[in-house]
C-alpha cells in the first residue's frame, strides 16, 4: 500500500515537473523554431542581396513563400516585431523598411546577423537557424502585410495565416 501511495505521489510529481517544463517553454520562446521550407526551390549556398520571391519572379512560389513567411515570421520573430507583423514597440514595426532591393540587403544582414548592443544581445543572429530560402519567405510575408489599418490588415491580423488573403498577397508582392 505504501509503496503503491509513493509511486502514485511521485507520479504526480514527474507530471507536475513536465508540465512546467513544457510552460517554461512556451514562455521562454528562446527556442528557434524549424522552419519546414518544403515546396520552395533550393537557393543554394551563396547569400543572396536581393529577394527572389516574387508574384513576377516565382509565379508558381510565390504563395508558398508567403505562407512559409507567415508561420516562420510568428513563431520566430512576432514576440519582438509584433504578431502579424504589427509591433508594439519593443522593436522596429517591419513593415515600413523599404521595400526595394537596398531594402532587402538591409533586411538579409540584420536578420542573418541580429544585433548586438554593448555586447548585449537585441536580437538573435538567425544565419545557423535558418536558411535563407526561410529567412526571404520571412521577407516575402512582411511585404505583403497592409500598413494601414484597413480591410486587408485585419485578414491574417494577429499572425493567423489561415485568415490571410492569399490572392491580395500575391497581387502586391513585388
Ligand atoms: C529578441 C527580440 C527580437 C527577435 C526575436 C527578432 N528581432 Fe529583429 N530586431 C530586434 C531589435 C531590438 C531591433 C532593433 C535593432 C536596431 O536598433 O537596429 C531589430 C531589428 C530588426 C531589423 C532592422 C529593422 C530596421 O528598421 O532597421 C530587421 C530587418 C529585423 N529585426 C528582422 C527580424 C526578423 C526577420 C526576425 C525573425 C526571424 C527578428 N528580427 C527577430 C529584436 C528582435
Amino acid at each position: 500500500m505504501q509503496i503503491g501511495k509513493l509511486i502514485i505521489t511521485t507520479s504526480i510529481v514527474i507530471m507536475g515537473l513536465i508540465g512546467f517544463t513544457a510552460v517554461g517553454f512556451s514562455h521562454g520562446d528562446v527556442q528557434p523554431q524549424a522552419v519546414d521550407i518544403t515546396g520552395l526551390k533550393e537557393l543554394g549556398d551563396g547569400w543572396l542581396e536581393e529577394n527572389p520571391y516574387s508574384a513576377k519572379k516565382t509565379p508558381d512560389q510565390i504563395k508558398r513563400a508567403i505562407e512559409i513567411g507567415c508561420a516562420a515570421y510568428n513563431q520566430n520573430c512576432a514576440r519582438c516585431h509584433g504578431l502579424g507583423v504589427v509591433s508594439g514597440g519593443v522593436a522596429p514595426d517591419l513593415r515600413y523598411l523599404e521595400k526595394d532591393q537596398e531594402g532587402d540587403a538591409w533586411y538579409i544582414n540584420r536578420v542573418r546577423k541580429g544585433y548586438f548592443q554593448n555586447g548585449i544581445g537585441k536580437m538573435p543572429a538567425f544565419d545557423k537557424l535558418m536558411p535563407q530560402e526561410a529567412m526571404w519567405s520571412i521577407r516575402a510575408y512582411v511585404n505583403i502585410r497592409p500598413e494601414e489599418d484597413d480591410e486587408a490588415a485585419v485578414k491574417g491580423a494577429g499572425g493567423n495565416c489561415q485568415t490571410l488573403d492569399y490572392e491580395r498577397a500575391i497581387k502586391v508582392s513585388q
